[in-house]
């Protein structure tokens, strides 16, 4: 792990959180008092936006993506969800990072609208090549950082989450989360946990659900119905999981 990162013992400091739509970081901002940085830490013209602040013991950045500067909105998936990410570690060196979103969630798993979830494991679903070894590095799995005492303390589900660049789900990304054994399926996740297993910054993760995968209604359309709800419990959440975290050692998480 790099000197600048809290060593287990030391107090984690500095935390980003990577959120990629403004509907769910928003709330997320006002929260905790951010103020968009004037002087941007990315390269010119991306549309990546750092807010910061200080609150309690912690120096806060939350980085969201932006939106997409030809069509005009969130930049979502796993493409920009990486690019900030490595970009974000590199020039603000964070003890620790968050991703919070929404995320579809299986009702054969017992994932309900609404659910708050911890995610134990990541991986990708529709990264498919079926070549020996090759098939493994598609899947991509990435172990979250193990945070036992705040899963336990703010009595939070946990689960493993499965990652893809789409909303909807074909039979054989159903098959590979199947695979993956996730009850939460997302956009952003496993890049996010690849690159900060690169960059060795461990990372949890937190997944509010707006939609049930294997439900009846049309995943678009249910997803944004609950969206403004299933967002106002993602903040309280993380509120409270930023409020464990204040004064505590990784160790003690
Ligand atoms: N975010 C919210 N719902 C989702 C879904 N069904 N798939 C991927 N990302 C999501």
């Amino acid at each position: 792990m790099a000197a600048s990162h809290a060593e287990n013992e030391e107090p984690i400091s500095n935390i980003l959180i990577v959120i990629a739509m403004q509907t769910e970081a928003l709330p997320v901002v006002n929260k905790f008092n951010l103020t968009q940085d004037p002087q941007s830490p990315f390269p010119e013209g991306v549309p990546w936006v750092r807010y910061h602040g200080t609150y309690k013991d912690l120096n806060l950045n939350l980085i969201w993506p932006g939106k997409d500067p030809a069509l005009g909105v969130d930049s979502v998936g796993t493409i920009s969800s990486a690019l900030v990410t490595y970009a974000a570690i590199q020039a603000l060196q964070p003890d620790l990072i968050i991703n919070a979103g929404t995320a579809g969630g299986f009702k054969a798993r017992g994932a309900s609208i609404g659910d708050i979830f911890i995610v134990s494991d990541c991986a990708f679903h529709d990264r498919r090549i079926p070549i020996p070894v090759f098939d493994l590095y598609g899947v991509g799995f990435r172990k979250a950082f193990e945070s036992p005492n705040l899963v336990k303390d703010l009595d939070l589900k946990v689960a493993k989450l499965s990652t893809g660049d789409s909303l909807d789900m074909t039979e054989q990304d159903e098959s590979s989360i199947i695979a993956n054994d996730a009850t939460v399926k997302d956009m952003e996740g496993a890049a996010v946990a690849y690159v900060a297993d690169l960059l060795k910054v461990p990372a949890i993760f937190i997944k509010a659900v707006t939609d049930i995968i294997d439900g009846d209604k049309p995943t678009a359309e249910e997803f944004l119905q609950n969206l403004a709800a299933v967002t106002a419990s993602l903040d309280l959440a993380v509120e409270k999981v930023v409020n464990f975290i204040n004064g505590k050692c990784l160790s003690e998480l």
